[in-house]
């Protein structure tokens, strides 16, 4: 078997040392442009993980990296004067060039050919080859060759980098985040051998064009860094290598895999610098091809394979680069923050570290952040306990003169068992549970304001007097047995009206019994939903109307705070986004315009609804659709709302158009309510595949919203913040008497089971290489 392996990068090395390990019998070569010991750049991370994974593959390999590297267990955040370590993090550093001369003598050992000064220009120069090793990393001249074929997506982000080496010691991976009369820098530095850090240097594009760096020369433009970051460097240099400024290129690849050719590594999909994972993902690109071409048949079935099986967690590790990479694009949002809740949101930003797993390995450091937000709340007037605080999900909020026990909500959800919107027996024994479940506030379904503002024939209303008594009697339920807030969600479904029930066939038309639906424009959900009625002037004046009416209709129920749906595609959504609203009126056309209508209806609300009690309003933050609302917009329209009063925006994202393209995972809208919260300054409720106390935790303590709802969890669970509250032993959870033993139970089993699980987690933790290291270098105690 013949393979030629186009670059050699780790990619490149690393793939012909395992293609060759596995067939020693084939003619393996390795074309590299540059000469052997001619590389560019610093140091390169790889966290223990990663390591673990090249001792499996290549002992000797590994062995000699391990040797050169230097470990460190800590991230330093500088911020404001203050410093925040964080331990237990496991990372080494090695000399890219180390790594590669490692590599080359490892391949060279086993046979590999390296030829050197070989640029290729051309793959059919290989007719021969049963396999074509594409490792010609970022710029890959193969992958723009057949561009039409891998389709790589290309996004040029806007912040510029450089990356330049120091001479100054550092015992810790460290963030840098630097004022200056430009704007903020950073710096992302860590030691890689005795005497040797990487340094790469990040601002956004104003601040660095003001900070007069655009057009200087390498060595001017290190020097004014090493002027800028001088009082770190403590007279060391700055040191360059090929250290212009360029912008992060985000390329991902449709295809990876042309016929008996395959990318690797940097050719094929890149990760941002910030979370270190460039050379482990162009690495273990190598194990992964390496795998498949062992289990499988032909080498055909082998590129299938590999690319089949490697998408999904080269995808995850892009999209843990992306949410970082955001976070650095964006920092200015939180440049006002507390340093020690900046220093937590750096440390959790990519979603893989939480407020439970740094409470493991950094205890301080957690119970400064805890101390912080609960100044914080003392600050808005809560008599809360600073020295002792308890977890940010515990902690009061106030808005006007509703005050919350805890930060944990339950979102929203139709029920879909209302009778001619009438709530019954199941409803009030669904909102009565979650209420005496300890959630500090609780939120009706999508709630209709008229018969034909339903969405479906299940969905409740709150159009007349029946009705009203229905409510009254779960809200009176609801004050009399919990201390839960409880806030009514009033809606109008508008094009989405007159569907089936969620479990016959969601969104989609009624086939018997329809009402007429009304929409900003006519155009239909799916193609063969109703045609929606435009609205006319009198329509809008009747829907904002009945708004007000049922409004009223809820004060005279007691709840406690007001939620306009103004998210999901429903009536008022469908005003918002461009997709929806073609409109030629004032009510169309330019977002304040596309605004117009439902900020009527908001201000109606609010001058009948009690000016002591909140208002929210629900918004969709993005319609993942090309051409519809996006986050930025989103802001706009959270300012708008918050100039017309509003106290709270509930940031939901989606379901305008069906041919949205979401994407979903683990907490997948709160970025969108940490822009709106952060960037508007108005106090945010984020949801969306959030399950655990943890998250919720970890969202609050970082500042990413203000309040966590949650959905589907409460719908197993109408006791999460109770177990919630028994794990971090707030007390303070409000129980019925009727439930106090059971209270007492879980308090007190919580105690065991929370030390039985710290003391498992940690005992599963195998040491990192830090901490391997000092045990094996730390003197004999003296007997
Ligand atoms: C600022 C910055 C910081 C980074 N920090 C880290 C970090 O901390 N940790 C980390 O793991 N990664 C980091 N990386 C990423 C890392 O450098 C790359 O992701 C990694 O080297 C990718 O490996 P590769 O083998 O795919 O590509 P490369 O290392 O780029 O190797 C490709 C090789 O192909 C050769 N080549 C290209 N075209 C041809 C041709 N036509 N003929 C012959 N040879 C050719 C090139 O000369 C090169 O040697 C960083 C990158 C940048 C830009
Ligand atoms: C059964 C069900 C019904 C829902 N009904 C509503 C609703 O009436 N109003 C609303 O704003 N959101 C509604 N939602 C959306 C939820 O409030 C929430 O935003 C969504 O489920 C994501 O949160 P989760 O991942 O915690 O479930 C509903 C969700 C579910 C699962």
């Amino acid at each position: 078997m013949k393979i030629a392996i186009i670059g050699g990068g780790p990619a490149g090395l690393y793939a012909a040392i395992l293609l060759k390990k596995q067939r020693p019998a084939a003619e393996i070569t390795v074309y590299e442009r540059n000469r052997a010991d001619d590389t560019f750049g610093f140091g390169v991370v790889f966290s223990d993980a990663t390591l673990d994974n090249f001792e499996k593959h290549d002992p000797p390999s590994y062995r000699r990296i391990t040797q050169e590297f230097a470990y460190w267990d800590d991230i330093a955040v500088h911020f404001r004067g203050t410093v925040h370590r964080v331990g237990g993090n496991g990372f080494c550093g090695c000399s890219r060039r180390k790594l590669l001369l490692i590599l080359q003598e490892r391949a060279r050992e086993l046979g590999v050919s390296l030829q050197f000064e070989a640029e290729i220009d051309n793959e059919k120069r290989f007719a021969d080859a049963d396999l074509i090793v594409l490792a010609d990393g970022i710029n890959s001249r193969f992958r723009d060759k057949h561009v039409e074929h891998f389709q790589p997506e290309v996004d040029v982000r806007s912040n510029y980098f450089a990356w330049m080496g120091s001479t100054r010691p550092l015992d810790a991976f460290t963030f840098i985040f630097q004022e200056t009369e430009w704007g903020p820098f950073i710096a992302h530095a860590y030691q890689y051998e005795a005497g040797r850090s990487t340094w790469i240097f990040e601002a956004d594009p104003e601040t660095f064009e003001r900070a007069g760096l655009k057009g200087l020369d390498e060595r001017q433009s290190a020097d004014r860094m090493a002027e800028m970051f001088g009082w770190f460097l403590g007279g060391h240099q700055l040191l360059t290598n090929r250290s212009m400024w360029r912008n992060f290129p985000m390329i991902r690849s449709q295809r990876w895999v042309k016929d008996n050719m395959v990318l690797l590594g940097d050719a094929k999909a890149t990760a941002h610098f910030s979370i270190g994972s460039g050379t482990k993902l162009a690495m273990e690109d190598a194990i992964a091809l390496a795998e498949a071409m062992q289990r499988a048949p032909t080498i055909a079935a082998a590129l299938r394979h590999y690319e089949r099986g490697r998408r999904e967690e080269v995808e995850k590790t892009q999209h843990a680069a992306d949410v970082s990479l955001v976070w650095f694009e964006h920092v200015d949002r939180f440049w006002e923050f507390d340093p020690v809740q900046f220093a937590f949101g750096v440390m959790t930003r990519s979603k893989a570290i939480t407020y439970d797993n740094l409470n493991l390995r950094a205890p301080d450091f957690v119970a400064e952040v805890d101390k912080a937000f609960a100044k914080q709340v003392r600050d808005n007037g809560f008599d809360v306990d600073v020295e002792k605080p308890l977890a940010p999900m515990f902690q009061p909020m106030r808005l006007r003169e509703m005050e919350i026990r805890n930060r944990a909500v339950v979102s929203p959800m139709c029920m879909y068992s209302a009778e001619e919107g009438m709530p019954t027996d199941f409803h009030l024994v669904h909102y009565g549970s979650r209420a005496i479940g300890g959630a500090g506030l609780i939120f009706t379904e999508m709630t209709c304001i008229s018969r034909d503002a339903r969405i479906t024939p299940g969905c409740a209303g709150l159009w007349n007097d029946a009705q009203e008594a229905a409510w009254k009697r779960i809200v009176d339920f609801v004050h009399a047995n919990s201390a839960a807030k409880f806030a009514l969600q009033l809606g109008h479904a508008g094009r989405k009206g007159a569907t089936k029930l969620m479990w016959d066939g969601i969104d989609r038309p009624l086939e018997e019994g329809a009402w007429d639906v009304i929409s900003a424009s006519p155009i239909p959900y799916f193609p063969d939903s109703q045609v929606p009625r435009e609205m006319d002037r009198a329509a809008i004046q009747a829907v904002k109307k009945a708004f007000v009416v049922a409004a009223e209709r809820g004060e005279r129920c007691g709840f406690d705070m007001l939620e306009l749906h103004c998210a999901h595609g429903y009536l008022l959504a469908s005003f918002i986004s461009p997709l929806t609203n073609q409109r030629t009126d004032e009510y169309g056309g330019s977002l304040q315009n596309r605004l117009r209508f439902p900020l009527e209806v908001f201000e109606a609300m609010r001058a009948a609804w009690p000016s002591h009690k909140p208002m929210s309003v629900r918004i969709s933050a993005t319609d993942w659709a090309e051409g519809g609302v996006t986050g930025d917009d989103a802001v706009e329209i959270a300012r708008s709302f918050a100039e017309a009063g509003v106290d709270l925006v509930d940031v939901s994202t989606g379901q305008t158009v069906r041919d949205a393209q979401p994407i979903y995972g683990r907490m997948f809208q709160t970025p969108f309510s940490d822009q709106v919260r952060n960037e508007a300054r108005v106090a945010t409720m984020c949801v969306g595949n959030i399950t655990t106390a943890d998250q919720v935790n970890t969202i609050l303590a970082a500042g990413r919203a203000d309040l966590v709802a949650l959905g589907r969890p409460h719908l197993v669970d109408p006791a999460f913040t109770m177990k919630a509250a028994a794990w971090y032993g707030a007390e303070e959870v409000f129980c019925p008497p009727q439930y106090l033993p059971g209270k007492e139970q879980i308090f007190r089993n919580s105690v065991r089971d929370r030390q039985d699980f710290e003391d498992l987690r940690i005992k599963a933790k195998p040491k990192t290489r830090a901490e391997l290291k000092a045990e094996a270098t730390k003197p004999l105690a003296a007997e």
